[in-house]
């Protein structure tokens, strides 16, 4: 049998030995006399629950429901305020500041590093390979593992290159990380890859953490939810650490909205429309002008380079649309990134880049 207390036993002694705030009860069918809360709703308050509520603590019934959704059991799915979040619970319960470290493979979603800085834990980089499409290389990865390294961050489709990574590549790293580190696998972008979530893969490589949000294929970005998906033991003791009512009586209101099978069969069509344009807005940008290229894109965008990411920031912002700006980043000094919106923010950005100077 495999022993699995290593998932708990890598994390910071002080979260192994925490014990869990104790929140008021959660019993919706008594009165409620016990949270200090004003038993009136607020003006303009239209939410089902009342806002004037506190939500549940530890959303229960939003857990199932994603749980169900995402296809793993709920004693697997930690829900918190974005996957922004859950990136952050993650190092503060897994890294000691000042001797624990963390690796990311930039050019990477810049979260991972800042939340980490913010820990005090290390952050070790292990380049994407351009040359190969900015793939991941877990042999190189592996020679800059020390015994301090509690996570790798991996984001597939990975923000901003748009690429997906090799999944085998992916287990293979998990398989020999066993015992040591989690690999996270931020999978932000995954409804629009063709690639499948590595969801299923948990059961098989209890160190594998998957990260999911709504912010993105379902259109909730300001609503604030994202999914931790991994082994139990690893959920359960990062709900010991994060902050009771993360998740507001309106998001948990607008998620199972979301969940609705209409609004499931709008999202699906949706990301089909923004594949479509994807393909049409990366082949005309091929073909401007002072477009150096256009790199494959599994995501809801693309990284473009620029003989001239100046004038094209500047062009694309004199037409009333913004773009990010990546050349600060290291081996992105000509490119931005950006996001495929509808058809006619599309076109706009198209004869944006196309107008005579
Ligand atoms: C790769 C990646 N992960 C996570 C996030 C943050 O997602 P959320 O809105 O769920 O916090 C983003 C946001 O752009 C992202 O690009």
């Amino acid at each position: 049998m495999r022993r699995l207390s290593w998932l708990t036993e890598i994390a910071r002694p002080e979260i192994r030995a925490l014990k869990a705030y104790e929140h008021a009860v959660w019993e919706p069918g008594l009165i409620r006399l016990h949270a200090n809360e004003l038993p009136w709703r607020a003006c303009g308050d239209s939410s089902i629950a009342g806002l004037n509520r506190y939500p549940e603590p530890h959303p229960h019934q939003l857990t199932a429901a994603l749980a169900s959704f995402y296809g793993v059991g709920p004693d697997m799915l930690l829900a918190g305020r974005g996957s922004d979040e859950l990136i952050d619970l993650l190092i503060r319960s897994y890294c000691r500041g000042g001797q624990d470290a963390v690796i990311i493979c930039p050019p990477t979603f810049g979260m991972y590093a800042v939340a980490a800085r913010i820990q005090g834990a290390r952050v070790l980089q292990v380049p994407l390979q351009r040359d190969a499409g900015y793939r991941f290389d877990p042999v190189v990865l592996g020679e800059q593992l020390d015994p301090g390294v509690k996570l790798v961050f991996l984001c597939s489709p990975n923000n901003p290159t748009g690429n997906c990574l090799d999944r085998p590549a992916i287990l293979g790293l998990a398989h020999a990380l066993e015992g040591r580190a989690l690999v996270v696998v931020d999978e932000a972008y995954v409804e629009f890859a063709e690639a499948p979530s590595l969801t299923a893969a948990i059961t098989d490589h209890p160190g594998l953490v998957v990260l999911r949000t709504l912010s993105k294929a379902h259109g909730l970005a300001g609503a604030r939810c994202g999914a931790l998906l991994g082994h139990a033991a690893v959920v359960a003791l990062l709900r010991k650490v994060i902050q009771p009512y993360a998740v507001t009586q309106l998001t948990i209101e607008a998620v199972f909205r979301s969940l609705e099978p209409a609004a499931l069969q709008q999202s699906r069509e949706r990301v089909a429309t923004l594949r479509a344009e994807r393909a049409r807005v990366a082949a005309a940008l091929a073909e401007s002008d002072g477009v150096l290229k256009v790199w494959p894109s599994d995501a809801n965008f693309l990284l473009v380079e620029f003989q001239d990411a100046a004038a094209a920031l500047q062009r694309t912002h004199a037409a009333g649309l913004l773009v990010r700006d990546l050349r600060a980043a290291a081996g992105l000094a000509r490119a931005l990134r950006i996001s495929i919106g509808s058809c006619e923010q599309n076109d706009r950005l198209l004869s944006s880049l196309r107008s005579p100077q």
